[in-house]
């Protein structure tokens, strides 16, 4: 029996009550390399894991996304022919996408490949490394897109990732970028739980050279200017969070707490704590967006190759 199969079970019950079921491939799980709870990629700056409850979480999350957004773009794309999502994590994004347009031809680029269900005929993984370059040649897609890699992509490698995006864009093509704000602020109004969290959480992303400022919140249009695109387009999506602002609300607030809880291990074994104590601090910090009535913020960037 595989290890994950027991993880399933340890993983939120909450989150698992409301998440599609997905089944993993033994073969593509490869076996866990450090933390004894959960799965990372040692060897990647990537701050989440990599397991069945990630995976989970990460469907999860697409969907409160895809609401929260009002859909699975922004930018005006007409009918793409070749799709390009970088780092797909699960894929979902870009199976919808290969519906949405069956006569294009979609990949999904990631560290790893995690799931097993059939995918569209129309879709493709190609395991890559963003950090690294893109396997593609100039060019090559019609659409571009790449979202939630901020504690994936170090701040000082944002540019050259952005511009390795924009190369393989086609003239006329599009390039999006969907972020959760690094900055702070964004969270407001912020309780002691929440403040708490972010001390510790950002200095061990401070560590792996994220941004916890909000420097890549205010910069994510100018990176695709650099870039050279043209009709770039910046858009701030608040969020209220938790059960004050209704189902969409609490949904949210159930994954970024989760998201938080995927982080403690790392988080935990750096400041030498007992997990449970930031478990704790997760929990009261949901508690205070209920009572304080938080926002957060998403922020989506795109522009067109010239
Ligand atoms: C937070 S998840 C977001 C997944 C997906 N974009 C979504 O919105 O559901 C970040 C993904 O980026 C991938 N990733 C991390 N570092 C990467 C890198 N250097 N190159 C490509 N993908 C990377 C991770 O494996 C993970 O699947």
């Amino acid at each position: 029996m595989p290890w994950w199969f027991f993880r399933r079970r340890r993983s939120s019950p909450a989150l698992a009550a409301q998440m599609p079921k997905s089944k993993p491939a033994a073969e593509t799980l490869p076996q866990p390399r450090s933390h004894d709870s959960r799965r990372y990629l040692d060897e990647q700056p990537y701050m989440l894991p990599k397991d069945l409850g990630e995976v989970n979480r990460l469907d999860f999350q697409h969907y409160v996304l895809r609401a929260v957004l009002r859909g699975n773009y922004l930018a005006p794309i007409g009918q793409p022919r070749r799709i390009l999502d970088v780092g797909c994590g699960t894929g979902q994004w870009a199976f919808e996408l290969a519906h949405q347009f069956p006569q294009a031809e979609v990949i999904g680029l990631d560290l790893e490949q995690v799931k097993a269900t059939t995918p569209p005929p129309n879709y493709r993984f190609i395991q890559g490394n963003i950090l690294q370059g893109l396997p593609f040649e100039n060019n090559s897609f019609d659409f571009v897109h790449q979202r939630l890699l901020f504690l994936a992509i170090p701040l000082n490698a944002w540019p050259d990732a952005v511009k390795e995006l924009a190369r393989v864009t086609a003239p006329g093509g599009w390039l999006e970028l969907v972020e959760l704000s690094t900055d702070p602020n964004d969270f407001a109004p912020i309780g002691p739980a929440t403040r708490e969290f972010f001390r510790l959480a950002s200095q061990v992303a401070t560590l792996r050279g994220f941004d916890t400022q909000g420097v890549l919140t205010r910069s994510l249009d100018l990176y695709l200017r650099e870039a050279g695109l043209i009709n770039v387009e910046r858009r701030l999506i608040d969020t209220p969070i938790g059960g004050w602002a209704g189902r969409l609300g609490s949904l949210l607030s159930l994954d970024i707490r989760e998201a938080w809880k995927a982080m403690t291990p790392p988080i935990a074994a750096y400041f030498k704590i007992p997990e449970q104590e930031i478990y704790d601090t997760i929990e009261q910090a949901g508690k205070e967006w209920d009572s304080l009535q938080t926002h957060y913020c998403f922020i989506a960037a795109y522009g067109q190759k010239p």
